[in-house]
């Protein structure tokens, strides 16, 4: 079995803006053989909030940024309501490439959930973003991200919208989870009530960040 590792490719010593260009030739996973790019974090080396999504979707595969679909327009909205500067913060996710499936007709890519072999492989990128950025606060949206940051037996659905204690391996920085921004557009009649809990958890974050 194929051992999937970014390791090799995350170059040492290097700025976050050098990591961002090193990332754009990773194959330490299948998953660049079909997105369009890597679509690397976004944001201020000096952030004090990194938040963390699961993986690019179609437009941010497309545009070479993470946030830029409708999950990003949910994700700004609550950020704002819920008083987080978007200046201050950093946005990426567990896995850097789109993985999908084509639809029937051919049309669209549909968005399939990345294994824990390739978020596992796609880790040293968010570590090192973490190591470079050494935020307050890091905030995972969503199961992907927080098994990511957590391990696989972290359960968002029992521990979200909780100031965890810090992670030894994150430099003392606090963790909070909670849903991810697709959840609540594929809500269906829960869609203001999830909302609100988003806003509300990143509430918790602002508060943190004082
Ligand atoms: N969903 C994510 O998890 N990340 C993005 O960048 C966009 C949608
Ligand atoms: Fe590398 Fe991550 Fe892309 Fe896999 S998903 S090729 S580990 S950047």
């Amino acid at each position: 079995m194929a051992e999937y590792d970014a390791s090799p490719y995350v170059p040492e010593d290097a700025d976050l803006a050098a990591l961002s260009s090193a990332a754009a030739g990773c194959r330490g996973c299948p998953l660049y053989a079909d997105a369009t790019q890597t679509v690397f974090g976004q944001g201020e080396p000096s952030a004090s909030v990194v938040l963390v999504g699961e993986q690019p979707g179609d437009q941010e595969d497309r545009q070479g940024r993470p946030f830029v679909g409708p999950a990003g327009r949910v994700l700004h909205r609550a950020m704002e309501e819920a008083g987080i500067d978007p200046a201050d913060a950093y946005v990426t996710n567990a896995v850097k490439h789109f993985k999908f499936t084509v639809s029937e007709r051919g049309k669209r890519r549909i968005h399939k959930q990345p294994t824990l072999r390739e978020v596992a492989a796609c880790k040293p990128w968010l570590d090192a973003e973490l190591e470079r950025i050494t935020p307050q606060i890091v905030v995972a949206l969503g199961a992907t991200a927080a098994k990511a940051l957590m391990g696989p037996e972290f359960r968002v659905t029992r521990q979200r919208g909780k100031l965890l204690t810090p992670g030894v391996s994150l430099d003392g920085a606090h963790i909070l989870a909670t849903v991810h921004p697709s959840a609540v557009l594929r809500a269906g009649e829960n869609r203001e009530e999830m909302y609100a809990g988003l806003v509300a958890d990143l509430r918790v974050v602002a508060d943190v960040l004082g």
